[in-house]
């Protein structure tokens, strides 16, 4: 067993580690050897004719890779223009969503078998909508049923709780965005090229971040310590306050929230106390003051800040009481850095709590039944 681990005490912290190369495997032949095209060339139905139709996308999704969604969205409407709107698979059905031929329908599963997420494909197909697929399973149902696929090259992933995949298919939405760019002309080629020359440079930024392991490590044990902390974000960051908060609760049973870091004040502010633990991602630089005014929201009612944030952002390591760097990257690009120390944190404080990291209770990692 420890050799299936590769040495790693835990698949969760193997496939963590594995990170920088599921990166390169995903990236792999999809950019260009000059560095500045994207190619898809899997993808079959969804010509450059096609994708000129579509004019609304759905992404539609559960748990960890509904999050991947969120950035997905994000992405998209930044790079292509198009109107997104994403939904968890349990609800998407449910709400009669407005599904034309026109539509765009991405559904995001690493094990391409959760039983809501290929409901929801199936729905969207009825309706007449292109289904793409990004999936870590080449053979399983949501591939097999979609009209186009991209396969995420994480590799099997064993532990309940999703790092790797996750990570995966932020890099499959990247480069979705950005061929979808390219096809409608929405970005320049050299912002093409910046966005992928800095694609490039993740996995190992990755491994600049997993050699800090230790100092996360530290934290982690005085987190587990509490029964309540907070994730605040704004933008990209929120949404991966979002799978932090989910990771956290997964596996350390600790209840935790991420919010808006500007909705705090219309409810949650009156949870902070002194001593509780928020974690402050604060990685967009548009957003920065605006984050650092919420900080000092949480500061002043007693919190315990721990910031992630930029490598050379003084200011914002001046208002927090303890910091985590991640390596300088484009805006869009950060969340494929800044959910690692997350993960590990997530990590840590389960060891901390004595859990059984990957096999928390109650949960499975595949669920096929609705
Ligand atoms: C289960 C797992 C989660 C996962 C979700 C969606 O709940 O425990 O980690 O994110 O299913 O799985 P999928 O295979 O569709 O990505």
């Amino acid at each position: 067993v420890t050799a299936e681990k590769a040495g790693f005490d835990h698949f969760m912290l193997k496939e963590i580690h594995e990170q920088p190369r599921a990166y390169r495997d995903t990236m792999g032949s999809r950019i260009s050897a000059d560095g500045t095209q994207v190619t898809l060339n899997e993808l079959t139905t969804l010509t450059p004719e096609a994708i000129r139709e579509i004019n609304r996308v759905h992404i539609v999704a559960c748990g960890t890779a509904y999050h991947a969604g969120m950035v997905g969205k994000y992405i998209i409407e930044k790079m292509a223009r198009i109107p997104v709107e994403i939904d968890v698979a349990s609800e998407y059905r449910y709400r009669s969503p407005i599904i034309t031929k026109d539509t765009l329908v991405i559904v995001v599963s690493q094990s391409g078998e959760t039983a809501d997420t290929l409901a929801a494909l199936r729905e969207a197909k009825r309706c007449g909508a292109h289904v793409l697929a990004i999936t870590n399973v080449v053979g399983s149902s949501v591939a097999r049923e979609a009209d186009d696929m991209i396969v995420t090259l994480a590799g099997p992933e064993i532990a309940v709780a999703s790092t790797k995949a996750y990570t995966s298919q932020l890099v499959a939405f990247y480069l979705f965005g950005l061929h979808l760019a390219q096809t409608l002309g929405t970005q320049t080629a050299a912002e093409i090229a910046e966005t992928l020359a800095a694609l490039k440079a993740l996995p190992e930024q990755v491994e600049a971040i997993l050699e800090q392991a230790e100092a996360i490590k530290g934290v982690a044990e005085e987190m587990a310590k509490h029964d309540n902390l907070f994730f605040i974000g704004r933008g990209l960051d929120y949404a991966v306050a979002l799978e932090g908060s989910l990771k956290l609760k997964e596996i350390s049973y600790i209840h935790s929230e991420a919010y808006a870091a500007g909705e705090l004040k219309h409810g949650t502010l009156a949870l902070i106390e002194e001593g509780v633990p928020v974690i402050a991602l604060a990685t967009q630089h548009e957003l920065l003051e605006k984050t650092v005014s919420n900080i000092k929201e949480v500061k002043a009612r007693g919190a315990n800040v721990l910031g992630i944030a930029v490598e050379g952002e003084l200011e914002l390591q001046k208002s927090v009481d303890s910091t985590f760097v991640i390596p300088k990257t484009l805006d869009v690009l950060a969340p494929a850095l800044s959910v690692v120390p997350l993960q590990l944190l997530s990590y840590y404080a389960s060891l901390a709590r004595g859990n059984d990291v990957d096999k928390p209770r109650n949960l499975a990692k595949s669920v096929t039944v609705e």
